[in-house]
Parts: structure tokens; sequence; C-alpha cells
């Protein structure tokens, strides 16, 4: 392997490296919005047209027996002799909301300092072309890959993959591979990289209250009905303490103290706590007691009502007593809690403190998904630790993230083969918010990285020790 040869290519193309990305990023694939649905299957064909262009054995394109969004399946094949790598991504973005917010259209792909702005630019468009990219190099350099690739894309991860579990069973033997890669989290920079090697589960929900059948006056009843929005407010002052510790009876049973080796790692992050709450315009941060922001949204759980609704919220005054009030809840989950185990504990507490004034309604469980981690032990973390080396010049450092990736652990299971997170976006790239940006040359970077992933790993697969 050529290092210097591979940057060459790179650099003499990054152009043609990116407007592929460009264009990719102009359909707007929001999953969440039905109004978009057509836009989803637009992006799922255009995927799969790029890959049957790029020369695809074969590919496919499931779509969901439920309601949902397809699954791209694509393979490069090459020689049986050779080991495959899974290439995992999702096609589909978060909303844009608030519009209002970004300084470029979300759909209209800018470039601006070195950066690529559009809703999806990192979260995953953006990391996803860098395999589809990566394959792009591979060919024209030598003519052929240096192992067998396929790809799962699905278009359902921003909803919480409900469809994606039971492709993943009814298509085991498609989906059989000796490692599956991931770029769809971050590193801490490309000076000091990183992988990550933890991701947290997840289960969300929503609150419906209901109290008189319409808005009333509020000095006419006020004393006497019981108001939806003082008692949700009341509910979910229940669920924390001022102490940031959650309340729900029995929530932290399972929870695995953090280890010395997860407390060694996090210890090696250069972490400034003054930039940190600098970064995102806070005074003051609101951990758990005797944990670091790095532990608490690493390997902490946590609970945040994600929106709430209620009442008169327009211009001047209005004295009512609303009818009806909402909250949109998610819980984040670390080892070795169990998303349904913890939302019966929770549902159970809330029904418990909800008054009978009101009427209480659960929307949810949604996207349940338990706590994701990588066996570092293996050859394939081994490799995606050399790639870097050999790319960045220094080994990556490990990391345990906050966010989740639902559909991991269950690939994991099912498939029984080890998972790699191989991010290359940066807390700073605004994913779901306003002007999401994916820096160019983390772009650039990571195509390289995949590059000398998949040069590797068919070395060290047949020869661990190497
Ligand atoms: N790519 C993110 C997850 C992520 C981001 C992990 C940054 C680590 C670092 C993913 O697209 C995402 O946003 N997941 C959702 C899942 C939810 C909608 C079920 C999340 O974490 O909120
Ligand atoms: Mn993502
Ligand atoms: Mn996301």
């Amino acid at each position: 392997m050529n290092i210097s040869e591979i940057q060459e290519y790179i650099n003499n193309n990054r152009e043609e490296l990116l407007n592929n990305l460009k264009d990719f990023l102009r359909i707007p694939s929001v999953s969440a919005d039905s109004k978009h649905k057509k836009d989803v299957l637009k992006a799922a064909e255009k995927l799969s047209e790029l890959l049957t262009e790029l020369g695809a054995n074969n590919v496919e394109i499931w779509e969901p027996e439920e309601e949902g969004h397809p699954t791209v399946f694509a393979e490069f094949f090459v020689s049986e002799e050779l080991p495959t790598v899974l290439v995992y991504g999702h096609y589909d973005v978060q909303p844009p909301d608030p519009m209002e917010l970004w300084d470029s259209p979300p759909f209209e792909p800018v470039v601006k300092d070195n950066k690529i702005y559009a809703r999806g630019a990192c979260d995953d468009k953006g990391q996803l072309f860098m395999h589809i990219n990566a394959i792009k190099v591979l060919k024209n350099l030598y003519g052929k890959l240096p192992c067998n690739i396929k790809f799962v894309v699905e278009g359902e991860e921003e909803v919480g993959s409900k469809n994606l579990p039971v492709f993943i069973k009814k298509y085991k033997d498609k989906l059989k591979s000796d490692v599956i890669l991931v770029s769809d989290t971050s590193m801490i920079s490309l000076e000091t990289p990183s992988i990550s090697v933890s991701l947290r589960g997840i289960t969300a929900f929503e609150i419906r209250l209901k109290g008189p059948d319409r808005d009333l006056h509020s000095g006419v009843y006020g004393g006497a009905v019981a108001n939806p929005a003082n008692v949700l407010a009341n509910i979910l002052a229940k669920l924390k303490d001022n102490n940031n510790r959650i309340l729900i009876p029995g929530f932290y049973d399972d929870v695995r103290p953090i280890g010395p080796e997860e407390k060694e790692n996090i210890a090696k992050i250069p972490f400034d706590i003054e930039e940190y709450k600098k970064s995102i315009g806070i005074k003051e941060v609101a951990t758990e007691p005797g944990f670091s922001p790095l532990e608490a949204t690493g390997l902490r759980p946590s609970l945040d009502v994600n929106g709430m609704v209620s009442g008169y919220t327009g211009e001047g005054g209005k004295t009512i007593i609303p009818s009806k009030a909402m909250a949109k809840i998610s819980i984040r989950l670390v080892a070795n809690q169990d998303p349904d185990d913890i939302i019966n504990k929770t549902l159970n507490y809330i029904k418990e403190i909800t008054p009978n004034s009101v009427e209480i309604t659960i929307i949810g469980p949604e996207q349940g998904a338990p706590p994701f981690f990588t066996d570092t032990s293996k050859v394939e973390y081994k490799v995606a630790e050399e790639a870097i080396k050999t790319t960045l010049g220094k080994t990556p450092v490990k990391t345990y993230e906050g966010g989740s990736i639902p559909i991991l652990s269950t690939m994991q299971k099912e498939l029984e083969t080890n998972v790699i997170l191989l991010g290359f976006g940066l807390d700073s790239d605004a994913i779901h918010s306003p002007n999401e940006h994916f820096n160019l040359d983390n772009y650039y970077k990571g195509i390289e990285t995949i590059i000398v992933y998949n040069l590797l790993f068919p070395k060290y697969f047949k020869n661990p020790s190497n």
C-alpha cells in the first residue's frame, strides 16, 4: 500500500469526490415527516443508482411490509477467498426546522470556510459518502477492490429503525460479513483522533394530559379545576431531583458502575470544561454529583423533555385553563439497563403520580434500543486503530458517546459480527441543529482512512498477529 499515492489521488479529485454528495444532499429525505415520503424514496433510488454505476454486482431496495421507508442493499463481490466488510449507514435526515435559523437553505448545499453546509452533511449522508467514494478511489487506483464490500443503508434511523430488524433476520445470509463498519459518530478532532467504543441506548414516549373538554376562563373556573399544564409541570418536576438524579423507582438498579479501564480512557481525552460551556452558551453544567460531563454523557443514563406544548403561547395574554398538555420525553440508557424494563418502571411511576383530575394517555414507547459496545479486543478494531494511525499519525483514543444508533446492538447480535464505529464527525458539526455542516478535511481524511481500512483488513484478517 502506497499512502502518498492514495493521498495524491484524493487531493487531485477533491471536486469530483464532493459532487455526488452535493447532489444527494439536495434530496430532502426527512423520514419523520410524511410530506417527504416521496423524497425519502427518491433518495433510496438515487443511492441504488449510484451503487449500480459504481459497479455493484447486486443492488436491492427492500420495501417494508409495515408503513415505513425502504432499505438499500448492495454487494461488491470480489472473491470467496477475501473477507467481507459490511457498511451500515442511513440516508434519512432530521427535519430542518427551525428554518429561519439557517444561513443558507438546508437542501441547497454550499461550501464555506472548507465546510459543506446542508441537512445531512454529516449525519449521515456525508459520512456514508466517504464509503461510497472510497470504492470509487480504490477502483480507479487499482482497478479492483481489496475485499468484498456490502452496503446496508436504511431510511428510518432518525425515527428508530422500526423495519430494519425484520430485514436483518430475513436476510441474514445476504448480510453475512466479517466486520460491520459504521461512520455515523464523531471523533475528537483530526489532531486527536478517536474511536467511539460505546453508544447509549434509548427509549422515548409522549405524555398527553386532558383536563376539561375545552379551554376554560381561568377566573370563572380557576381554583376548582385541575390545569393540565400545571399538572404536567408537576409530573415532570418529579422525574428528576435538584441534583440531576432520576427519581423513577428502580431506575439505577442495573446501571453498571464506571470501571477503572473506562476511567483511564476518559482521562486521556482532552477536555476543557470552560470551553465546553462556552461552545454551547451555558453558565453551569448540570451533571449528576460526582460525574464529569464526559462520564455523564457517555456512561451514565439521562432523561430529557424533548418538547412540550400547552395553552396559549401567542402575543399578549389569554386567561384560560388549557384543556390539554403534552410532553415528549427521551431516556438514554447505559449497560446493563433494558429498554423494556426501564419503560415499564417509568410509565408505572408516571401513572402513579398523575392525579385523577386529569386523563393521561401515553403514546409509545418508540425508538427502544439497548446500549451498544464494540469488542475492542478483536482484529477488526485493531485494523481501525492501524488505519487511523496511518492516515492521521496517532493511535486513536477510545471515547464513550452519548448518542444512539438503535439498530447496532441488534445487528451485532443477530449477525454475530463486530461493529466498528469509524466516525469522522465533530461535536461542533451541529447535527440535528440549524446550519449542520461537515468539515471537508474530515470528509477527505475519512475517505482515505476507509480506503486504508479496506486494504489492511484482508491482511490482518488472514494473520491477526500482523
Ligand atoms: N448519528 C446519530 C447518533 C450519534 C451522533 C451518535 C453523534 C454519536 C455521536 C444518529 O443519527 C442519531 O441521531 N440517532 C438518534 C436516534 C433516535 C432518533 C432513535 C439519537 O441518538 O437521538
Ligand atoms: Mn446518524
Ligand atoms: Mn441523527
